[in-house]
């Protein structure tokens, strides 16, 4: 175990699953990585190999075609594919964490039977919130939905949608009554072929091959028995399961962290300058020292946040703590790792310059870090007034 990977509280079925994505990141992920960042596309073969390998139903139960394994396994797909390419690491992320776990956690059995084996075999998911008028104030979201006879009527757009440029199924935040406000948000469930429409693909700063785009719903038509949770119970759900995908983005911070360092630290004791390794002399040493720290401790964080929840206690602050603190690490000891490698590091050759690129997005997405600082600080609030 390298120094900087102290938690060894994992099951046997956990070690094995490590093992198993680390050797899929390693040998079908790693030799596409660069050209699938220039290129600013997914190779579908990598989302084949997602679903192959069995990490696109990970808490999915076997009689729905999942790997039935624990949330924390999913947490460590998360890490492992990031270590790699954080690209990959978002396809999974958000499929399994976001769109699977609310069919889990909120699906009737006839929604579970018809849409959980489609999107463990092979179909890929998008969790549709975000629009151009609300991001952080998601609950302020404009897309409408309309009754009419036995279907609903969607209207409205969707912005920064991940996965959406391949996704074929859609789990789509509407209101179904906006002078009820948020209380009308409702959660629907579509198939691409009902007619959505890819309006715009984002050229993005990192997270390049993982697609991002704007959605357009004009008069879609869904059938009444795809609204999942019931009316008006959206925003809950939303909220609900984005308290848990946090704990997969701190994940995924984490595990670029860690890809940065172990891309540019080994590379500072063999490279010498003035007659000795650069790593050993005690400006660079102590930085890497430093860096350590704040990877384990992103570490704690995550995989306690993520236990929290297996173990059905409270975790909705310890999760935006961790995803917080991830962030701010990975942006850190990527940015570290550059100038460790030195003008070796600033190129697109050693790959370590894609790690800082991609680590922005950590602060952004899912709630930014004000959102996060927000939801800490409403529990600070509470314990102590
Ligand atoms: N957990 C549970 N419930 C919460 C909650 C939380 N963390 N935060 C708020 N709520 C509930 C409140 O209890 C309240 O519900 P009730 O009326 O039933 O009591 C309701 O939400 C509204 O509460 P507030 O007025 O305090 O909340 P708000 O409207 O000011 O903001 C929020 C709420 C929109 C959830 C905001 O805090 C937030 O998290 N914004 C960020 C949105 C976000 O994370 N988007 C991510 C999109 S998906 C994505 O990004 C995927 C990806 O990239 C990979
Ligand atoms: P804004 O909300 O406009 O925020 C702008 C700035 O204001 C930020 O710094 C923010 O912290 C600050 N701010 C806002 N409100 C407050 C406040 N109350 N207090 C203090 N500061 C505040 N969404 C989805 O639904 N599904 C997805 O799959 C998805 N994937 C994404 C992928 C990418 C690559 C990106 C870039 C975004 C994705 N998003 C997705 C959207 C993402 O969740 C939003 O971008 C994010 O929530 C921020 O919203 P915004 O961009 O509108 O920024």
């Amino acid at each position: 175990t390298p120094s900087i990977n102290s938690l060894d509280n994992f099951t046997e079925e956990e070690e094995m699953l490590r093992e198993s994505v680390k050797r899929f990141a390693t040998d079908i992920v790693a030799p596409k990585v660069r050209e699938m960042d220039e290129k600013e596309s997914m190779d579908p073969e990598i989302i084949k190999g997602l679903f192959e390998q069995g990490l696109m139903g990970i808490e999915t139960s076997a009689e729905h075609g999942g790997s039935e394994s624990s949330f924390t396994s999913a947490i460590i797909a998360i890490e492992e594919l990031a270590k790699v390419d954080p690209s990959v690491s978002v396809v999974c992320d958000v499929h399994n964490t976001l769109v699977n776990t609310i069919l889990r956690k909120y699906g009737t059995k006839e929604q579970q039977d018809k849409w959980l084996p489609q999107l463990s075999e092979s179909k890929l998911g998008s969790f549709c919130l975000s629009e151009p008028v609300s991001g952080s104030d998601a609950f302020a979201l404009q897309t409408r939905a309309v009754k009419a006879g036995d279907h609903w009527v969607i209207n409205g757009s969707k912005m920064w949608i991940t996965n959406s440029y391949e996704a074929e199924i859609f789990l789509i935040f509407a209101n179904v009554d906006p002078s009820k406000g948020y209380k009308g948000i409702t959660c629907f469930i579509a198939t691409k072929d009902m007619g959505i429409q890819i309006a715009k693909k984002e050229e993005k700063l990192g997270i390049r091959a993982s697609s991002t785009c704007t959605l357009n719903f004009d008069d879609l038509r869904i059938p009444e028995e795809n609204i999942i949770g019931g009316e008006g119970k959206g925003y809950k759900i939303a909220i609900e399961i984005l308290n848990e995908g946090r704990i997969g983005i701190a994940a995924q911070m984490l595990g670029l962290a860690q890809g940065a360092f172990e891309k540019s630290v080994p590379y500072t004791y063999t490279r010498k300058q003035f007659g000795q390794p650069v790593g050993t002399f005690q400006g660079m040493a102590f930085q890497i020292a430093q860096a350590a720290i704040d990877i384990e401790s992103a570490r704690l964080l995550t995989y306690n946040a993520a236990r929290r929840k297996e173990e059905g206690k409270s975790f909705t602050k310890e999760a935006a703590m961790a995803k917080y603190w991830a962030s701010v690490v990975a942006q850190r000891v990527s940015g570290q790792a550059i100038e460790w490698a030195g003008g070796l590091g600033f190129t697109r050759e050693t790959g370590i310059e894609k790690y800082w690129r991609d680590s922005k997005i950590g602060a952004i997405y899912e709630g930014t870090s004000n959102i996060q600082l927000q939801t800490i600080a409403k529990f600070i609030q509470k314990d102590y007034s």
